[in-house]
C-alpha cells in the first residue's frame, strides 16, 4: 500500500501573538513546519499535501524548493473541514497519514510503527497518556479497551475529562474510509466546527476495526499553540539531544547551555565547554575541544582541533591538531590544514592554510592560497577586493610575511621569500628573498612637540 502525507497547516496561530505564520516559528532553528516536513519524506511518501490558508504565500516562500502540492483552506472550519479539501488530490488506493504543522518532533520510528497498522486496520490513531491532557482530545475506550470515539476537551464530561489518554492529531486512514466519512462530517458540537475526529465516531458504528499505538515519549505529540509552549519544546529537545552526546561519550560541561541546531555528528573524547551553538551541518571527530561562548556553523572539525573562546566559525574545514581563537571569525570556504593556526582577532575567508601556518594575530586574510609553515605577522591585510571584483593572494611555503603588511590582491609571494614589515606589496615577491616597501626612516632634527596652549586670563573691564 502507498502512502500520503497530509499535514495542517491553516491554522491562523492567534495565541503566538505573532504577525509571524505559526509554523513559520523556529524549533532548533528550523521553521516547524520544516521539522514535520522531513519527518514526512523519511517515510517515502507518494505526495506531501500541506493544507495552508492564513498566509498561504509566506508558507510556500518558505517551502518552495520542496516538492509539495499546497491545497488551500479558505475558511478554517476545523480539522474534518481541512482534510476535505484534500480528497480530490488523493489516489484511491493509497492511505493517507495526517500531520499537524505545529507538532515538530514526532520521530521517523513513531510515525512507521503507525503506518505498520494500516495493512491491517482501514483507521489508526498516535495516542499519549499524558500528566495533564487538558485542552486535547480524549480517547474514548469500551471495557474491552477498543477506541470508541475521540472527544474533544470542551464536549467532555467531567468523567471523560478525567481520561488521561489523548488524541495526538496523528492518524492514518485508507482513502477509501476518508471518501465515505469526511463529506458525512457535521458541525454539532461546542466549537461549531468540522471535527476529522468524528470519523472514528462513524468508523465504529460500521464496525472498521481501529488501530492504535501510544507514543512512547510525550514530547514526540507535543504541539505548539503559544510562545511560552515553543520555548518550552526547545528547551525539551536541546536537553534530549545533549542527552544522547552525553550517553554516547561527548563531554558536555553544561547540558543546559548547549544548543543543536541542525545535523550533528559528535565523536567520543570531545570536549564543548559552556554556551556552544552548533549548527547547520558540523561534523566534530575525536579529541576535539571547544572552549566557551563559540558559535559553529556549516564545519567540519577534524581530531584534535582546538577551537578557543569566543570564536565563530562559518563553514569550513579545521584541520587535525589545528588552533582558532580565541576571538577568531572563520568564514565559508576556508580550510586549515594539520596543525595551523588562527589566532585572535583573525578573520579568514576562501581561504586554504597549509601544514603548520600561522596567522596569530589582528589579521584579515581572504581569497588567499597560504602555503605550509607560512607565518603571518600582525596586522597583515589581504586587500583582496577593488571595490568591484575580488583577486587571489598566493604566498609559497615557508615564507614569511611582517607585520603590518598588505597585500595588494592579484598578488604571489614566492616560497621562502620574506616580506619587511610594514609593506605595501604591490608586485609579486620572488621566492628565497627579502622584498619590501623601501622608504627609510627621516629624522627632523630640533623638532619640537606641540605645547598645550594657556588660555588667555579674562581682564575686567
Ligand atoms: C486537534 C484534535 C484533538 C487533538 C489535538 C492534538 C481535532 C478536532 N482535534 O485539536 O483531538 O488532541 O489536535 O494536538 O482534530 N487546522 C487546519 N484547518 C482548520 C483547523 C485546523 O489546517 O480548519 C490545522 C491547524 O493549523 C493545526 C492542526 O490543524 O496545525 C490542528 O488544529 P487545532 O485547531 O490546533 O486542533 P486542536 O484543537 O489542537
Ligand atoms: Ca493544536
Amino acid at each position: 500500500m502507498n502512502l500520503e502525507v497530509v499535514i495542517l497547516a491553516a491554522g491562523k496561530g492567534t495565541r503566538m501573538c505573532s504577525a509571524k505564520p505559526k509554523v513559520l516559528h523556529q524549533l532548533a532553528g528550523q521553521p516547524l513546519l520544516g521539522h514535520v516536513i522531513n519527518t514526512a519524506k523519511a517515510l517515502s511518501p507518494k505526495k506531501i499535501h500541506v493544507v495552508c490558508g492564513h498566509q498561504a504565500k509566506a508558507l510556500q516562500e518558505a517551502f518552495s524548493n520542496e516538492s509539495i502540492n499546497w491545497v488551500y483552506q479558505e475558511e478554517q472550519l476545523g480539522t474534518g473541514h481541512a482534510l476535505l479539501q484534500c480528497l480530490d488530490a488523493f489516489s484511491p488506493e493509497n492511505a493517507v497519514i495526517v500531520l499537524s504543522g505545529d507538532v515538530p518532533l514526532l520521530t521517523v520510528n513513531t510515525l512507521e510503527k503507525l503506518a505498520s497498522l494500516a495493512s491491517k486496520n482501514p483507521l489508526s490513531l498516535l495516542t499519549a497518556v499524558l500528566d495533564n491532557p487538558t485542552g486535547l482530545g480524549r480517547v474514548l475506550r469500551n471495557d474491552k479497551a477498543l477506541i470508541m470515539a475521540i472527544r474533544e476537551d470542551k464536549d467532555c464530561s467531567e468523567k471523560e475529562r478525567a481520561i488521561a489518554e489523548i488524541y495526538s492529531g496523528i492518524m492514518i486512514a485508507s482513502v477509501t474510509l476518508l471518501q465515505k466519512y469526511l463529506p458525512q462530517l457535521s458541525s454539532k458540537n461546542a466549537q461549531k466546527e468540522y471535527y476529522l475526529t468524528e470519523i472514528i465516531e462513524m468508523a465504529v458504528k460500521d464496525k472498521v476495526s481501529i488501530g492504535s499505538i501510544k507514543a512512547k515519549n510525550p514530547v514526540e505529540v507535543e504541539g505548539v499553540n503559544t510562545l511560552i509552549q515553543l520555548e518550552d519544546l526547545e528547551r525539551k529537545y536541546q536537553k534530549q539531544q545533549a542527552e544522547t552526546f552525553l550517553a554516547k561519550g561527548v563531554i558536555l560541561k553544561d547540558k543546559s547551555r548547549f544548543d543543536v541546531r541542525g545535523d550533528v555528528c559528535i565523536a567520543r573524547d570531545v570536549i564543548i565547554d559552556v554556551n556552544v551553538i552548533l549548527e547547520g551541518k558540523v561534523i566534530i571527530e575525536e579529541n576535539v575541544q571547544i572552549g566557551p561562548n563559540c558559535i559553529i556553523k556549516d564545519a567540519h572539525l577534524k581530531k584534535g582541533a582546538v577551537i578557543y573562546a569566543n570564536s565563530m566559525i562559518d563553514g569550513g574545514i579545521i584541520g587535525e591538531l589545528a588552533t582558532v581563537g580565541p576571538f577568531a571569525r572563520v568564514r565559508p570556504g576556508t580550510e586549515l590544514a594539520e596543525s595551523a593556526k588562527i589566532g585572535n582577532f583573525v578573520e579568514v575567508k576562501k581561504t586554504y592554510l597549509g601544514q603548520g601556518a600561522k596567522a596569530n594575530h589582528l589579521s584579515y586574510v581572504g581569497d588567499a592560497t597560504v602555503g605550509n609553515f607560512v607565518n603571518i605577522g600582525a596586522g597583515t591585510i589581504t586587500c583582496n577586493y577593488d571595490g568591484v571584483n575580488k583577486h587571489q593572494t598566493e604566498i609559497g611555503d615557508n615564507a614569511f610575511i611582517g607585520s603590518g603588511t598588505q597585500l595588494v590582491a592579484p598578488i604571489k609571494v614566492g616560497s621562502g621569500a620574506t616580506i619587511g614589515a610594514g609593506t605595501t606589496l604591490r608586485r609579486d615577491a620572488p621566492q628565497g628573498e627579502l622584498t619590501l616597501s623601501h622608504s627609510p626612516n627621516k629624522t627632523v632634527r630640533g623638532w619640537q612637540r606641540p605645547q598645550k596652549k594657556e588660555k588667555p586670563v579674562e581682564q575686567e573691564s
